[in-house]
């Protein structure tokens, strides 16, 4: 506005095709300096000639302000669009690859339904094999099955070069090791077993049995294809000095801090001597299965193995009572219909239904969904931070 004004002053006037056009002539009376200013002038064009002053104060203050202010709303509306994968990331949830999530109104304020499949109740960290139920070798699952020298660090062994085990389970075991190690200066943990195929649990079978007898086996060995090993959530270990030789993890002594602390990082001890008559499996002071936390934690605390914990969790439902762990206390407790979620992580379970089963996950939080391997689905939840 104060530009026209002083571009009217020099009585300029626009061509007639759409340039600048006052509408009449302003006449202006110049002050002695302006005046004297203008007498010095060389003769110039008649656009060149119109008078610049020194820039107004307030224009620069109030461009500024606007400049503040525009810059601000874009920086809210940059940041409020990153901010759910930020949520997810630092929550340490995230979605399982299987989950269809769907957001019923694209609003985080509201709870959201997945729609679970059939094969999905045979995938997940917690899913249960055992002698009555056989592993399905999900396609999804068996494409992370990886060398563990390709993703290992270096605070323990492979005994064997060509050993797998899940991309995941072996960044999982890396955690567990780099804390163990930080705890101890201990780093002898060796990967013994890992994941096998179906043919080589046959192999191992045939061997147990002609070496040892059949009983024998029977206890120590799953019949092939209801092996935990095929899932590659399951590593047989020991320890290794080198120059010295192996030990079991039971019986060595610095594996003590090992063994209190790994279901922190979600790994259990799958068949211990208590539950043989639950596991039909012997007991096996080697053989650690990954099953996520907090579950690793909640079936320490209440004495179950996974087969009872696969039953304990069927009591807990989205809309009855779900059972909610405390991290900070490291306890789980029941949590009533009508009481809210807003701390903590929820657990529970949904019976899956002939073909597909809706799924309930409270709102604003990030969650993993599992199947039991059995005949539904445990959904842990969190609220996302805010
Ligand atoms: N040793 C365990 C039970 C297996 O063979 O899967
Ligand atoms: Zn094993």
């Amino acid at each position: 506005m104060i530009l026209g004004v002083d571009f009217m002053n020099d009585n300029w006037k626009g061509n007639s095709n759409g340039g600048f056009y006052p509408q009449q002539d302003v006449k202006r009376t110049y002050t002695p300096e302006e005046a004297g200013h203008e007498r010095r002038r060389r003769p110039v064009s008649r656009y060149r000639r119109r008078r610049r002053r020194p820039p107004n104060p307030g224009v620069i203050l109030i461009t500024l302000i606007f400049a503040v202010v525009f810059g601000v709303c874009i920086y809210l509306l940059v940041s409020g669009r990153n901010k759910p994968d930020q949520d997810l990331l630092s929550s340490g949830l995230e979605t399982t690859e299987n989950a269809q999530g769907e957001n019923a109104a694209g609003k985080e304020n509201l709870e959201q339904i997945l729609t679970l499949s059939e094969e999905d109740i045979h995938t997940g960290e917690l899913i249960l094999v055992n002698y009555a139920y056989p592993y399905t070798f999900p396609a999804e699952a068996e494409a992370e099955i990886t060398p563990v020298t390709t993703l290992k660090n270096d605070k323990y062994y492979v005994r064997d070069n060509t050993s797998k085990l899940r991309s995941s389970t072996i960044e999982k075991f890396n955690i567990l090791t780099e804390a163990y190690f930080a705890a101890t200066g201990f780093s002898s943990m060796q990967v013994n077993s890992g994941y096998r195929s179906y043919q080589e649990q046959v192999d191992l079978y045939a061997d147990y049995a002609a070496t040892n007898g059949e009983e024998y086996a029977k206890a120590y060995v799953a019949n092939p294809g209801y092996s935990e090993h095929h899932t590659g959530l399951a590593m047989d270990l020991n320890v290794y000095v080198p120059g010295e030789g192996t030990y079991y993890v039971e019986s060595y002594e610095p594996c003590a801090w090992f063994r209190e602390n790994c279901e922190d990082y979600g790994f259990i001890l799958r068949y211990p001597e208590e539950k043989v008559y639950i596991t039909g499996i012997n007991y096996e002071s080697w053989h650690y299965r990954y099953v996520g936390t907090p579950h690793a934690r909640i079936m320490e605390e209440r004495d179950l193995c996974l087969e009872e914990y696969i039953d304990f969790l069927k009591s807990y439902t989205y809309e009855g009572t779900r059972l909610l762990y405390n991290q900070e206390a490291g306890t789980s407790a029941p949590l009533g219909p009508e009481e809210t979620f807003d701390n903590g992580i929820l657990i529970y379970y949904v019976e899956a239904e002939k073909g597909d089963t809706q799924c309930k996950i409270p709102a604003g939080c990030t969650y993993t969904v599992s199947g039991n391997n059995v005949d539904g689905f445990i959904i842990t939840a969190q609220k996302k931070a805010s």
